[in-house]
């Protein structure tokens, strides 16, 4: 099979080389878009990480392909529909990083607690006051989880390991679970209501886009703190910097933004095709960035050596079940 690789470093390069022997693989740093597309006209299968967006126009491109591998959990970034009308199978990679993604969730949660960022920012200054830098304790402290799956249950078992209370709200219950953890399960609004801290972790789809938003954010109890590591449409921006605007919220760490690539990229700015209604969530990224109670990651919560590595397998094994003609569990139904 002729395969296009998009968004890889030389080390993944490498290892898939020597993994992939039996096929003809063609590599990019860049992402997939309409320009890179040209270059791969021909190929069976594309392999692509999260800031390759495909959507109709690259598919319409594609004559040959069969599947679309992404190597990463979420896959809003490709369309599926449009795929499945075209009869190119999805693959994703489910389980790669639910410890790590939950790690990094807490590397969040402690740093807004005990204010690492703003601690790191005085000393590197060679400045050591304590002014201003009182935390909070985490171990008592009620943690709401939304979206208890993969990553949602690590979070739960890494919080009782600071003994905080754990409520959470799914659309799906598992009550063996909640035992087994020792979390309850609560409704959407009472969660909100009584969380000091709140973490994000159900995927985003047309029924997450904006699940806290300009209405429900008013229910978050005072001074709570928001936490998200899922998909930055699961918040409604505008309503998050207003909340932090006027104190309602204690604080916000966020590894993902709506809208992200366009922050990554401003250069985008200057084209003129650039759609205007997505310079609002720029002007809204960029007013988060001012608060000092609000941290960001830039989409890194998965980034750990260990998960990267897990990922290219699960990738491989992905692309030689296509080659098969095997049945993958990884297939995006
Ligand atoms: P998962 O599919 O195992 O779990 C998602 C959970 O959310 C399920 O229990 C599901 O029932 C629940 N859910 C679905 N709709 C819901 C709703 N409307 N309200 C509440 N709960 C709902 O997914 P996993 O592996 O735990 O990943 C969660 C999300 O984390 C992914 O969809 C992805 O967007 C994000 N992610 C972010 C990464 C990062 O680097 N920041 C890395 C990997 C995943």
């Amino acid at each position: 099979m002729r395969i296009g690789f998009f968004e890889l470093e030389d080390w993944e390069e490498a290892y898939l080389k020597e993994k992939l022997k039996k096929h003809d693989l063609i590599f990019f740093k860049d992402e997939l878009n309409k320009k890179t597309v040209e270059n791969i006209r021909d190929v069976d299968v594309v392999s692509v990480f999260i800031y390759s967006k495909i959507n109709k126009q690259i598919l319409s491109k594609l004559k040959k392909l069969k599947a679309v591998v992404t190597r990463f959990t979420g896959f809003d970034h490709i369309n599926v529909k449009e795929c499945r009308k075209r009869k190119i199978s999805v693959f994703n990679v489910p389980n790669y990083g639910e410890n790590t993604v939950a790690e990094h969730t807490f590397a969040l949660i402690l740093a807004l607690s005990r204010k690492i960022h703003k601690s790191y920012e005085r000393t590197i200054r060679g400045n050591f006051s304590l002014e201003n830098l009182r935390g909070f304790d985490l171990k008592g402290k009620v943690l709401g989880i939304i979206g208890l799956g993969h990553i949602g249950k690590h979070v739960a078992r890494i919080a009782k390991g600071f003994e905080m209370k754990v409520i959470a709200y799914d659309v799906k219950k598992d009550h063996k679970l909640s035992k087994k953890l020792g979390f309850k399960y609560t409704g959407f609004n009472d969660l909100l209501k009584n969380s000091d801290i709140i973490t994000l972790h159900c995927p985003y789809n047309k029924k997450t886009h904006h699940l806290i938003n300009g209405k429900n954010i008013k229910l978050i109890k005072k001074g709570a703190y928001l936490i998200n590591t899922a998909r930055g449409g699961n918040i409604e921006t505008r309503a998050l910097v207003r909340a932090l605007a006027k104190g309602d919220l204690g604080g916000a760490a966020l590894d993902v933004l709506e809208e992200e690539s366009i922050i990554k990229e401003e250069v985008q700015l200057l084209s003129k095709n650039f759609p205007k209604e997505n310079l609002q969530n720029l002007v809204e990224n960029h007013l988060l960035l001012t608060f000092d109670n609000v941290i960001i990651t830039p989409h890194n919560a998965f980034n750990s050596k260990e998960a990267l590595q897990r990922i290219l397998d699960t990738t491989i094994k992905n692309i030689k079940s296509i080659s098969i003609k095997e049945p993958c569990k990884n297939l995006v139904k």
